[in-house]
């Protein structure tokens, strides 16, 4: 069977990048930042990206354009028999149960463009954000539908294939995406106070910074570009030779972080705007779906057609975030069973998609119907999520980095990253030096930290 590209450096970047902008962006970013010392914060996550994060995505870019395959043939290919293969089958597996609980928020992220559409939040009390959010996710049926609703459109997009489907998609989603990011940003800055919420995010305070931060944008930098699985490396098989794999990670890396910043201005005039504390609206889905819904109400005015437009426009934006997202998650999944089983794509990615339909409703009804399902004092929803982000990404991400660092022919990495000899790449011996001793290092401490080893030491 013919296999498929992407057809231009720009498509290919565009979905790249649509990989990693998501959920991350807006709902751990901007308040990890302002918390851990505004730029202080920003200076080390970019310092993180550029030891940690670029030379891992340019290795997994590598590893699936070198290929061309799924990320465990890749992996296959690659380690020739060895026990190394099974670092492409964990890549696999870490996407699949991601996007288990990944399209549950990506379907709120649906109901809330909704509510705000319809001005649902008009005249409500801030109290009552909380109930308004409890109340509709242990709904046994709005959540599933909406759920529904998301996964079909994923699939959707799936099956049109790499070039008429997902590079179409993100060509179209990423630049809406942007625009809407500068609309909002110059909304919100505009607000009267919001040189305090600016002056939040970007005050460095250097006295916050101590290793829990370190380790907290190390984690965070690798959450965001999408690393320690599949997704970058199963885009890079359908990059075509000519694809400069170091500046697109560079190009996808910076696009990354600069709509993380803005999230930031987005989010935090309005908060400072309505005197609200910025160490109480919380993180994740207690932020963006109790916090923020209030936050928007007040800051633009109670059921005005400002506030209704700003905060249809913000669910929207994170729901094409979720959306492209969920699509590179997809994709890791669908290539992986098309090719490793020999079907057609459609066939793959239908199997696909109904494993993602009943284990996302099972994630989705532990809030409500499912809710006494539960281990390690987690729901499912949590289980997925938690797994995943704290045992699964470090894991995969140590191992990849090990593999590119001792594994990999030198000589093929090196003709792989200048194309053949056709670009220069003075970089390379730092490169190196990070995937063999640096990286595997600090993700080991992540993970350490993570699994809780520290606090246990403490
Ligand atoms: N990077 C995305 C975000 O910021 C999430 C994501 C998509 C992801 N694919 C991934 C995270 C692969 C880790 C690995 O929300």
């Amino acid at each position: 069977m013919e296999r498929e590209n992407f057809g231009s450096k720009v498509g290919a970047i565009l979905a790249a990048a649509g990989s990693a902008v998501g959920l991350g962006n807006v709902w751990r970013f901007p308040i990890e930042t302002g918390q851990n010392g505004g730029a202080a914060f920003i200076i080390i996550y970019v310092l993180c990206i550029l030891v940690l994060g670029l030379p891992i995505m340019i290795s997994e870019f590598l590893i699936g354009r070198h290929t061309h395959a799924n990320t465990a043939g890749a992996y296959r290919i690659l380690s020739a028999g060895s026990p190394w293969k099974w670092v492409g089958r964990l890549g696999v597996f870490t996407g699949w149960f991601i996007l288990c609980y990944y399209v549950v928020v990506g379907a709120w992220t649906m109901h809330y463009t909704f509510l705000s559409a319809i001005n649902a939040f008009y005249e409500a009390p801030a109290t009552q954000y909380e109930n308004i959010f409890n109340a509709f996710v242990s709904n046994p049926w709005m959540p599933t539908f909406w759920l529904f609703f998301f996964i079909a459109i994923i699939h959707f997009v799936i099956i049109r294939g790499v070039k008429l489907g997902i590079e179409k998609s993100a060509k179209v989603m990423m630049p809406t995406l942007f625009v809407i990011t500068v609309v909002l940003t110059v909304c919100s800055i505009c607000l009267p106070g919001a040189s305090k919420g600016v002056e939040f995010l970007l005050k460095p305070d250097w006295s916050k910074v101590d290793s829990t931060v370190i380790l907290q944008a190390m984690g965070q930098a690798f959450f965001s570009l999408s690393l320690g699985m599949g997704c970058l490396c199963t885009y890079a098989s359908y990059f075509d030779k000519k694809t400069p794999l170091a500046k697109s990670a560079v190009n996808v890396s910076i696009i990354d972080t600069v709509i993380a910043i803005m999230a930031g201005f987005i989010i935090f005039p309005s908060v400072f705007n309505i005197g609200m504390n910025p160490n109480e609206v919380g993180v994740g889905a207690g932020l963006t779906f109790v916090s923020l819904p209030n936050v928007f109400q007040q800051a633009f005015g109670d059921g005005t057609l400002l506030a209704v437009v700003f905060s249809t426009l913000f669910y929207f934006l994170l729901f094409v975030a979720a959306l492209t997202s969920a699509i590179s998650l997809h994709e890791v999944a669908t290539a992986y069973v098309t090719e490793e089983f020999k079907m057609s794509r459609k066939k793959g990615a239908t199997i696909v998609t109904l494993t993602i339909v009943v284990l996302g409703t099972l994630c989705s009804l532990s809030f409500g119907p499912l809710s006494g399902i539960q281990l390690f004092d987690r729901n499912i929803f949590s289980l997925f999520d938690d797994f995943s982000g704290m045992v699964l990404l470090p894991l995969g991400g140590l191992l990849i980095s090990l593999f590119a660092g001792w594994v990999l022919d030198r000589q093929l990495y090196r003709d792989e990253i200048s194309n053949g000899g056709d670009l220069k790449t003075p970089y390379f011996k730092l490169l190196v030096f990070s995937l063999r001793y640096i990286a595997p290092l600090a993700i080991g401490l992540v993970f350490l930290d993570q699994i809780g080893v520290f606090n246990f030491l403490k």
